[in-house]
């Protein structure tokens, strides 16, 4: 920035521009806008369940029928998006649930895609929920394999894609996940799926509550032999840079509150659509303050969407999503 050509005071009074509603709003510089919010959301095999989510209120496993009720009412208040996490009725060693023909993903994507055309349905690509251990790849004598589990995730993906996914969007964190499930989609007829990358994805101890929710927590020991160290800001960069040369078209930088810088340098360095996702744990710390009457909900939740798209998220992802489509409407 020249300052010498910025004007100095009493010349310039920034004050000037915001003085009233209006005028704040006619020079705003980011705006929060319906059509960015994607609401994540999980299923479970069953009709007419609605079971809570502890540390997540408001958040639910839904059965097929619920959640299709819970998206018309998010998709009616103009949610263009969902994304979608499944808790199968069994788990297995091979994840074989992910990739089911009439696995719960697939059969919700059916029934969304069929009752609800103009919504876009993301799905979550990954192995954690279908594994027995609750690690995100296959586990051979306690460590967790590459390469075997790029085929699971490429079949995963290519079922979403079959059963009508808009978006197909791998969140394991193993190597070569990205051009595994191009080449796949590519193969079986699925070019024009698009995938969103959880491309810088952080082992973050803000997940606590997912892991309730998607019942996916693992059963020994953490995901920070596959999952990106916190203190790393140009791996992320790498990690970035490797899943668009793989062939993502969209990546997505998470969690997004403790990742703001990320979330600047990925879209100032590549200019892709990018994605933040506000996770459980950020989620989670707003409810339970506000709960307190510590913090005004509505408040700290638009303002922290309002500062991931001022940081040059294009797309946010949160468990907010119907609530803020609400709040954005009624101004
Ligand atoms: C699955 C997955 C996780 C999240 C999204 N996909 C959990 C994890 O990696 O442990 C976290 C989402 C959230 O906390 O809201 N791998």
């Amino acid at each position: 920035m020249n300052l010498s050509v910025i004007g100095q005071f009493p010349a310039y009074r920034p004050r000037r521009l915001r003085q009233s509603a209006a005028l704040r709003q006619l020079v705003a510089e980011t705006r929060l806008n319906v059509s960015q919010l994607v609401l994540p959301l999980f299923a479970r095999s069953g009709k007419k369940v609605c079971r809570p989510i502890a540390a997540m209120p408001g958040v639910f496993q839904f059965s097929p029928d619920e959640l299709l009720r819970e998206t018309i009412r998010a998709h009616t208040l103009g949610v263009p998006a969902v994304l979608l996490f499944g808790i199968p009725d069994r788990k297995d060693t091979k994840a074989s649930g992910a990739f089911a023909k009439n696995g719960i993903v697939q059969q919700t994507v059916r029934l969304l895609k069929k009752e609800l055309p103009s919504l876009l349905v993301i799905t979550d690509v990954c192995l954690c929920e279908y594994m027995e251990h609750g690690h995100c790849g296959v586990v051979q004598g306690g460590k967790i394999l590459n390469d075997p589990s790029l085929k699971l995730l490429a079949r995963a993906a290519a079922s979403h894609a079959e059963a009508g996914a808009d978006i197909v969007a791998p969140s394991d964190m193993m190597d070569g996940r990205v051009r595994a499930i191009r080449t796949e989609l590519d193969r079986t007829g699925f070019a024009d799926t698009p995938i969103m990358s959880y491309a810088a994805k952080f082992a973050s101890a803000f997940y606590g509550p997912f892991r309730e929710a998607a019942e996916s927590a693992p059963k020994f020991g953490d995901r920070r032999s596959y999952q990106m160290n916190p203190a790393n800001a140009n791996e992320a960069l790498r990690e970035v840079a490797l899943d668009i040369q793989e062939g993502a078209d969209i990546v997505m930088v998470k969690p997004a509150l403790a990742c703001l810088d990320l979330i600047y340098r990925v879209k100032t360095e590549f200019g892709y659509p990018t994605a933040a996702y506000a996770v459980s744990g950020e989620h989670a710390m707003i409810k339970a303050a506000a709960a307190n009457g510590w913090i005004d909900e509505r408040a700290v939740t638009l303002e922290s969407l309002l500062a991931m798209r001022r940081a040059g998220a294009d797309i946010l992802i949160t468990y907010a999503a119907a609530d803020a489509a609400r709040w954005l409407k009624a101004g």
